[in-house]
């Protein structure tokens, strides 16, 4: 049944339905910048927070984290079009076709990620700590009242969101992975960021930052 329902979706530019087509190199292309995200600017930052190499070429530390910032936007806008267009050439799967539940996600996940972006300005959500560019406070307000890490569960639910708007299965799989890298990745950084703060803090002074860990990017 799916077959003829296909090959009419070919002839009317309907969209054929299934469950998933695991043969599109597509899906793999936007698994694989899933990935690489999160592992490229973990390793740029603790490379520049031991040499320090942003801030040498671009000049100052305030310059070298805002080169990253636009690198790693960067990136994400690249990583957010090619998982579109695997969705696209994937089959649609009826039972997870759910656009009003799905705008509602994506809605949600961006208000998380844009808001917590306000919070914390360029350098506080893009990794401007291992430039040494410290917070003087912990942000508590909204959407970190809310959860720990907005910019990375806003940004998963932004994907799922966009998974059931288009009723993907491999947009749910490919939401899978975003949300076990950012798992990985807070579990990789929070250590790291909380011993920054720690040094920081090593001077008796009058309140704990410890548990910095809101400067995530989307
Ligand atoms: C979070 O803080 C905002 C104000 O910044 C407040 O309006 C909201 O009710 C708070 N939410 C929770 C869950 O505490």
């Amino acid at each position: 049944m799916d077959k003829i329902q296909n090959i009419f979706a070919g002839l009317t530019g309907q969209e054929k339905t299934g469950f998933m087509d695991s043969s599109q190199p597509s899906l793999y292309v936007a698994a694989g910048a899933i990935a690489f995200n999160p592992i490229f600017w973990n390793i740029v930052a603790r490379q520049e927070h031991k040499t320090h190499f942003l801030t040498k070429t671009f000049g100052s530390p305030h310059y070298g984290c805002y080169a990253l910032a636009v690198t790693i936007f960067a990136i994400g806008v690249i990583r957010d079009s090619l998982y579109k267009t695997a969705l696209e050439q994937q089959p649609i799967y009826p039972p997870l076709h759910q656009p009003e539940v799905g705008v509602v996600l994506f809605l949600t996940g961006n208000v998380l990620v844009l808001s917590s972006m306000w919070a914390l300005g360029v350098t506080g959500t893009y990794l401007g700590d291992y430039f040494g560019i410290l917070m003087d406070h912990k942000v508590e307000g909204f959407p970190f009242n809310v959860t720990d890490a907005p910019m990375y569960w806003g940004s998963t639910l932004s994907f799922l969101g966009t998974a059931l708007y288009y009723g993907r299965t491999a947009g749910v799989l490919l939401t899978l992975e975003v949300f076990v890298m950012y798992l990985g990745a807070l579990r990789f950084e929070d250590p790291f960021t909380a011993a920054i703060y720690a040094k920081k803090e090593a001077r008796p002074v009058t309140r704990s930052m410890t548990k910095q860990k809101e400067r995530k990017k989307a």
